[in-house]
């Protein structure tokens, strides 16, 4: 099976193409989308530092200047919410709106919301452990971070159902080459929960709570500090980027295991094992399998000059599983320690919620290994038609 992220046999397994690019193509030009795919870890990881490549170039150039066409005119809404977030920009609006953030991401920080989180997950596994029960995926791995970022953002409960489809909607436009229909539907969640945070802001400006937004909305009467865009941008991103890696590296976590079930009976008679697990099954099956960087001067990767202008994809999936830093990369070892994986990625947008993902992890696997002793899987589950942002359709278990 060759690179082809288009073919649901390929999303289910992507390894062995991966290793036939670590092998034999490792910097190759990928005609259907115009990019060049790098498959090796030294690679991905030295160009996700390399301050020549950027996630945007609109801080140093047009569109026309870079050779390329703007966008159509009806995504204009999507792109002002996208690009008023702190992963699509570069210094120094990156650095100025990661500043504003990152005090509440900080590892002192988030291990303060541990009891909070483990309290949410035993709740959650408790449901499931009651109703014999169902589709993990659903009842424990995706409520768990989403209650957790709506709570430090203060998005109210009542509201909070709203997200994961705004989230989903939103994330359409990051596969590569959306339908039309997935781009309409895109642009339509933008702009919806763009305006439902600008109304939240404004509520809170007038009577914080003690929330992120609130804290936030002071922020924006500076002036300077943050726009209402930017403080908009930022809720969208933490909120989405906040729950949706997690929801899917959850899934594929307990799929991974429950398919080497020596491991998951490693993990159950050592729970200390568990921040290693976390680590290697983010390694074995990373939830985000590409990233993307313009390339803003010419670079040359592996003896390949790559030209300004175009863009290279970054396959985290074959980084993680490379020989030549990852010892039987293929084994699934939740005992690894040695293990430098790019799942949370590298440089300047490295993941500002890493520390906050790991707990969250290690509660809900930590719940549910303790809750539910008799865990396992009800059907094999199928993967969602995505590649950029993989995850299952569900994962049905019975307790
Ligand atoms: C297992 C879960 C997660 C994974 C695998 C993950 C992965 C990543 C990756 C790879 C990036 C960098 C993208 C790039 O360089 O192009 C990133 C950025 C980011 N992540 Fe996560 N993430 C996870 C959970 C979270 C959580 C819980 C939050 C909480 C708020 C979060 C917030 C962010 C933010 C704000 C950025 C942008 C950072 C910047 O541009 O400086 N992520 N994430």
């Amino acid at each position: 099976m060759k690179f082809d992220p288009w073919n649901p046999e390929f999303i289910a397994h992507p390894y062995d193409a991966y290793r036939h690019l670590r092998e034999n193509d490792p910097v190759g030009f990928f005609e259907p989308t115009g990019q060049w795919l790098i498959a090796r870890h030294a690679d991905v990881n030295a160009l996700l530092r390399d301050r020549r490549l950027g996630r945007s170039y609109l801080h140093m150039a047009t569109h026309e200047e870079f050779g390329r066409q703007p966008e159509p005119e009806f995504q204009e809404p999507f792109w002002r919410v996208i690009r008023a977030g702190m992963l699509d920009v570069e210094p120094p609006v990156h650095t100025r709106l990661r500043r504003l953030v990152s005090k509440a991401f900080t590892p002192r920080m988030v291990e303060s919301l541990r009891p909070r989180v483990r309290k949410i997950a035993m709740e959650l596994t408790e449901g499931l452990v009651e109703r014999g029960g169902g589709d993990l995926l659903a009842e424990v791995a995706e409520p768990l971070p989403v209650t957790v970022i709506a709570e430090m953002l203060g998005v109210p409960e009542a509201d909070r159902h709203l997200l994961r489809p705004w989230s989903a909607d939103i994330c359409g436009m990051y596969e590569l080459s959306p339908s039309l229909e997935a781009q309409h539907t895109a642009v339509r969640a933008a702009q919806e929960f763009a305006e439902y945070l600008r109304d939240l802001a404004r509520i809170r400006r007038d009577r914080p709570g003690d929330d992120m937004i609130s804290a936030l909305a002071q922020v924006v009467d500076d002036g300077d500090r943050l726009t209402e865009d930017e403080l908009v941008g930022t809720c969208v991103l933490l909120l989405n980027a906040g729950h949706e890696a997690t929801v899917n590296a959850t899934g594929s976590g307990w799929w991974a295991l429950f398919r080497n079930p020596g491991e998951l009976e490693r993990l159950r008679a050592d729970p200390g094992l568990m921040p290693t697990a976390v680590e290697e099954l983010l390694r074995w099956d990373t939830p985000a399998q590409m990233f993307e960087r313009w390339v803003l001067e010419d670079i040359e990767v592996g003896g390949v000059t790559i030209p300004r202008g175009v863009e290279v994809a970054l396959l985290f999936g074959s980084a993680n599983r490379d020989p030549e830093v990852f010892a039987d990369p293929d084994r699934l070892d939740i005992g690894r320690v040695d293990n430098p994986h790019i799942s949370f990625g590298a440089g300047i947008h490295f993941c500002l919620g890493a520390p906050l993902a790991r707990i969250e992890m290690a509660e809900s696997f930590g719940a549910l290994l303790r809750l539910a002793p008799g865990l396992a899987l009800a059907e094999e589950p199928a993967w969602k038609p995505n590649y950029i942002i993989r995850g299952l359709e569900s994962l049905k278990v019975t307790v």
